[in-house]
């Protein structure tokens, strides 16, 4: 995939996702299929853009016309300094990932899409939820787990950072990774990513729980494939990277996303 520098952001592009790295991003493929289901001239494109120049790149992209923009790690928390309205969640998450560059404004589409992703896939009465990690993305989701009426357990390898997001969110903290009782495990750190396992005890998980990983890949992640092999019901988080990019591009354009072009174009990646 092609992947532009900021400063040469191609012109005849309206939208677009930074990052840094950028070169694995689903999210052109994916944009660039919704857009043409919905017979759009549009073109999504991915750009890189180094930690501390978040501002400089949207203020040119905005420049250059562009509309919108996805932003992904690391610079969720970066991108709100540009924006002149956010709304509450993501002053409280400190986490924006969607931006209407000509309104200067932003919202966090990653919590209601990890909600959505849910949707038929825990039990109704599912309220009990064993979160893995404190980072960035935790504190978007963690967030909305309590406000979506769930008892949230949070284990992190660094204590205090697990302490601190349970007491800002309403979560209690763990020191143990404990699986007992909970509907619904998270893991949101990025120990895959690092070539590092989470030793897991998923004999103590309830049966027909179900495993989250928010990474994916070609193969189940080891998360994934441990629990499955526990009979666990998983998922993994290409279901969010759709929603999340299809709660974007209704945001921006205001009509219903084709989420079935949008998985199509990413599936079997
Ligand atoms: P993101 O924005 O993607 O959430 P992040 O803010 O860097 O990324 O957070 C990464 C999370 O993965 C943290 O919870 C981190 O734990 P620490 O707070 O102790 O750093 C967790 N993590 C990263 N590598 C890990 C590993 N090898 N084992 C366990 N947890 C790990």
């Amino acid at each position: 995939m092609n992947v532009y520098s900021w400063q040469e952001a191609p012109s005849d592009a309206q939208f677009a996702v930074i990052g840094d790295p950028i070169d694995h991003s689903l999210s052109p493929q994916m944009h660039n299929a919704a857009f043409a289901a919905l017979n759009l001239p549009y073109r999504y494109v991915a750009i890189q853009v180094p930690t501390g120049e978040v501002k400089a790149a949207l203020s040119k992209l905005a420049e250059s016309n562009y509309r919108g923009v996805n932003v992904t790690v690391p610079h969720k928390e970066e991108a709100i300094g540009w924006c002149m309205h956010v709304d509450g969640f993501v002053q409280e998450v400190r986490s924006v990932n969607t931006i209407d560059l000509r309104r200067h404004s932003g919202i966090n589409t990653d919590a209601d899409g990890f909600l959505e992703s849910l949707i038929g896939r825990v039990g109704a009465d599912s309220r009990s939820a064993l979160m893995i990690g404190a980072g960035g993305s935790a504190r978007a989701l963690a967030r909305a787990l309590v406000r979506d009426g769930w008892e949230l357990r949070i284990q992190n390898r660094t204590p205090e950072k697990a302490a601190e997001l349970a007491s800002a969110v309403g979560a209690k903290a763990v020191t143990e990774v404990d699986p007992t009782g909970a509907d619904l495990i998270v893991n949101t750190t990025s120990a895959w990513l690092q070539g590092d396992s989470l030793a897991v005890p998923w004999e103590k998980a309830k049966p027909g729980a179900l495993a989250y990983d928010l990474a994916y890949g070609a193969e189940p992640t080891p998360f994934l494939k441990e629990a499955a092999a526990h009979n666990l019901s998983t998922i993994d988080g290409l279901p969010m990277l759709i929603e999340q990019g299809a709660l974007a591009l209704e945001w921006w354009l205001g009509v219903s996303a084709p989420r079935d072009a949008m998985r199509a174009a990413i599936d079997g990646r």
